[in-house]
């Protein structure tokens, strides 16, 4: 069984954070989307991925090389324009031969991993199997909509009158017959080769498509919202720990859920998890809630956050209000000033979003 990984696509809903950045590779607590995708599709026992990149091709191989750190071994699929998860498959066709294969898509975080979909589909005769949960909003997906006794009798992409509230989570299982699917079906509406249609396709030919019914939680991070609620989800689940060359101060309380990774420095400060804070980050005079992802080379000091994601080399600084529910990108400063004319003064990026 081989992997393949969906990482082209534009991320227009997480602007302007992926204006600079593969949403892919933003971290929910602490680790990327697509680092913990690749780690789900390795524990269940794939070594063999293909990703398929698009125009942040470069910042993926960057950041995830050969594999060989997750030991698995990588292969990169590029795809010149996002024409959809079916056109996709089509181009990965050299790369997975007819081997059967899970396809994940990378901006999806799933409770639970992957292994025992992937040992069903291998025990039994199912030309595909597709994961699927109930929702609040499944005019946002694709969805299925069943048959009594549990088959599929359709499924529709982002239909605007769901005929149901099961959504099809980004994972699906295929055998070669997925490949004359993709070549058979024709664009959507909105232009792309929908991987909904293809589906659909292979149940109308006859072939078994099984609908595993997923009980835990599952996020596909479009937007900013989704991204906070992956990183508490995740934080809940993590093993707390605290690395070597950590520092914390007799003036601080760190409770029992608070991860601190290498060289964390915590001065005068508060944290309560679940929380993690990042290589090298420096927390100050500060009040760290829960639900809270504080990357690396961070500096936060007086100020109190709770439940938000700062990225990597960020400074917030002499806030007063409580910063709650944010997602901070890169090299971004939040800072009180003392010049006069006071005032909220601010050098935004394109699609920001301040709440004053
Ligand atoms: O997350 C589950 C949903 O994913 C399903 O319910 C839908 O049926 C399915 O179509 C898909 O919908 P999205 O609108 O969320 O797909 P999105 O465009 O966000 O792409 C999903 C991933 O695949 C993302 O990591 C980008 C990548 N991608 C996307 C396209 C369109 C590619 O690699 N190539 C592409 O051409």
């Amino acid at each position: 069984m081989k992997g393949l990984i969906l990482s082209g696509g534009k991320g227009t809903r997480l602007y302007p954070l992926t204006y600079t950045r593969a949403k892919q590779l933003i971290p929910v607590a602490n680790k990327p989307v697509l680092v913990r995708v690749i780690e789900a599709i390795r524990d269940a026992g794939v070594r063999e991925i293909g990703i398929v990149v698009g125009y942040t091709a470069p910042e993926i191989e960057d950041a995830l090389g050969d594999g060989s750190q997750w030991d698995v071994a990588l292969s990169y699929i590029p795809q010149d324009s996002p024409d959809g998860l079916a056109h996709a498959v089509k181009i990965s066709r050299d790369f997975l031969r007819d081997e059967p294969f899970v396809m994940f898509l990378g901006d999806n975080v799933i409770e639970g991993g992957i292994s025992k979909l992937i040992i069903d589909f291998a025990e039994n005769d199912w030309n595909s199997q597709i994961v699927l949960k109930e929702v609040e909003n499944p005019e946002a997906y694709g969805v299925a909509q069943l048959r009594p006794d549990g088959s599929i009798e359709r499924l529709i992409e982002k239909p605007k009158v769901p005929p149901s509230n099961l959504a099809l989570v980004g994972i699906y299982m295929f055998d070669r017959h997925v490949f004359d699917a993709v070549d058979a079906i024709r664009p959507s509406a909105r232009g792309e080769y929908e991987i909904t249609d293809a589906i659909q396709w292979l149940i109308d030919q006859g072939h078994t498509v099984y609908p595993h019914i997923h009980r835990g939680w599952w996020i596909d991070t479009g937007k900013p919202t989704d991204m906070l609620e992956a990183n508490s989800h995740v934080l809940e689940e993590i093993l707390p720990c605290i690395a070597e060359g950590v520092t914390i101060d007799a003036g601080s309380t760190v409770d029992s859920r608070v991860t601190l990774q290498a060289g964390a420095r915590i001065v005068n400060s508060i944290l309560r998890g679940p929380t993690v804070i990042g290589q090298d980050t420096l927390i100050e005079n500060s009040y760290i809630g829960p639900f809270t992802s504080i990357y690396h080379n961070c500096q936060i000091r007086n100020c109190e956050i709770e439940r938000s994601i700062i990225l990597e080399n960020s400074r917030v600084i002499d806030i007063d209000h409580t910063l709650r529910d944010s997602l901070i990108g890169r090299n971004a400063t939040v800072k009180r000033s003392a010049v006069k004319p006071s005032g909220i003064k601010m050098n935004l990026g394109d699609h920001s979003t301040l709440w004053v």
